[in-house]
């Protein structure tokens, strides 16, 4: 689930490459006109924004807010009415019918959807983001995953775009785009599968999860609060709607320095690089390191690994020399070692995409916290228990005990 909540505070982690909701092409600039009119447009319609404002706040370009005030912990960073948000369906639904709802509601309600103009326009443009929802099917690119899983993952995920776009996936009829085109032949023609896979990703990734009036929880495209960049534990605000006025209130987490940028946790799950990379296209390194969800004992992408990886990590001797084993042949199998990713990421005249090198960086990563982890785990093994010793204690333990 790709739910936003709530962070709680403590440790520091050291950010490697977060560019959670505001990946931004080479292209982007900051501070340009379409952000001032964000602003602008929030301002006129009752949104609390005064003391923040839209920069570049990491190497890289990657664009992030920032406090333009001193904040205390407890404080109000950014408000912003509900009228100036929008629902787009069922929290459990893929990008792609999510895509059909948003699609159908510009068409079906014009008026309303140019009076979001100045929203619409502050989001990033096609082939600026990148989601399992609209990624790159070329079979050169995925195998730069060097990971079947991974690749088998991204093509059922974007596959069930295109399908629904064609009005093929396995699922009601209704969600899927032929059956709204219908409504509105002539100005559904206009909409390119590429404007599609766009929306797909954008309602996947641009969205927090709220409830509505009716407790019903929903995916909810939050203008400004969606291009504040994740940061996991030691995150400073938290996003949190009135249920009164319905209103999503920012609030500061920790005393937040003017010029500091502000961050807030979109889930636990993105401290992983498997599902932050295929989710979001970030990757990060943290402190302590943590491996990708599918490198953990039984670990896949469909669960929630929000511990540290200690919680995870087996105990017992056999069992850690086991996961020892499976690190140490995993990296073996790899086509290339960190060594040559990194050639490939510094050649001079590469024909890497920065789609391609995101791949190429999250799988270095990878390779790196495993044997990071493989390092500490053969170390730990040394002073180990194994379970079969244990029992043959507790046996004895036990035998004794009943001869007394
Ligand atoms: C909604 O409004 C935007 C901005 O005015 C416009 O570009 C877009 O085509 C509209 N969407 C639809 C589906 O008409
Ligand atoms: C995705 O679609 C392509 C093209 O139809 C197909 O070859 C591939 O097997 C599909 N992948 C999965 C995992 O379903």
């Amino acid at each position: 689930m790709r739910i936003k909540i709530v962070g709680l505070v403590s440790v520091l982690l050291c950010i490697l490459q977060a560019h959670g909701s505001s990946i931004l092409s080479p292209s982007d600039h900051e501070h340009s006109p379409e952000l001032s009119s964000l602003l602008e447009w929030l301002k006129q319609n009752g949104a609390t924004v005064k003391n923040v404002k839209i920069d570049k706040v990491r190497d890289g370009g990657l664009r992030g807010l920032v406090a333009t005030a001193n904040f205390k912990a407890g404080e109000l960073v950014a408000l912003i009415p509900n009228h100036c948000t929008v629902d787009v369906g069922h929290y459990t639904l893929p990008g792609a019918e999510l895509a059909v709802q948003l699609l159908w509601r510009q068409l079906e309600y014009p008026e309303w959807n140019r009076t979001f103009e100045p929203y619409w326009n502050s989001l990033p443009q096609w082939g600026t983001i990148y989601s399992k929802e609209n990624w790159n099917l070329d079979p050169d690119h995925l195998a730069l995953f060097q990971e079947p899983y991974l690749e088998h993952y991204v093509q059922v995920n974007a596959n069930w775009t295109r399908d629904a776009w064609a009005g093929v996936a396995a699922t009601d009829k209704e969600k899927q785009w032929p059956h709204m085109a219908a409504k509105y032949p002539r100005e559904a023609q206009r909409i390119p599968y590429e404007q599609f896979r766009h929306y797909a990703c954008l309602t996947a990734t641009y969205t927090f999860v709220f409830p509505d009036k009716n407790q019903v929880y929903q995916r909810v495209m939050v203008p400004l609060l969606d291009l504040v960049n994740h940061y996991g534990i030691g995150s400073n605000t938290f996003v949190t709607k009135n249920p009164t006025t319905q209103a999503y209130h920012m609030v500061a987490t920790k005393d937040i320095k003017k010029g500091e940028e502000i961050t807030h946790t979109y889930n636990m799950d993105n401290e992983r690089n498997d599902y932050a990379a295929l989710n979001y296209f970030f990757i990060q390194r943290l402190d302590p390191p943590r491996l990708c969800s599918i490198d953990l004992p039984e670990g896949h992408l469909d669960a929630s690994f929000p511990e540290f990886d200690d919680h995870y990590l087996p105990r017992d001797k056999a069992a850690i020399l086991a996961h020892v084993d499976y690190l140490e042949t995993k990296l073996k199998s790899f086509p290339t070692t960190i060594a040559k990713d990194d050639n490939l990421l510094s050649a001079r005249k590469s024909k890497l995409t920065w789609l391609d090198r995101r791949v190429i960086e999250f799988r270095k990563e990878r390779k790196w916290t495993m044997q990071h982890w493989a390092k500490i785990l053969r170390e730990r093994a040394k002073t180990a228990y194994s379970l079969h010793q244990m029992t043959d204690i507790e046996a004895n333990h036990n035998f004794e005990h009943t001869e007394l």
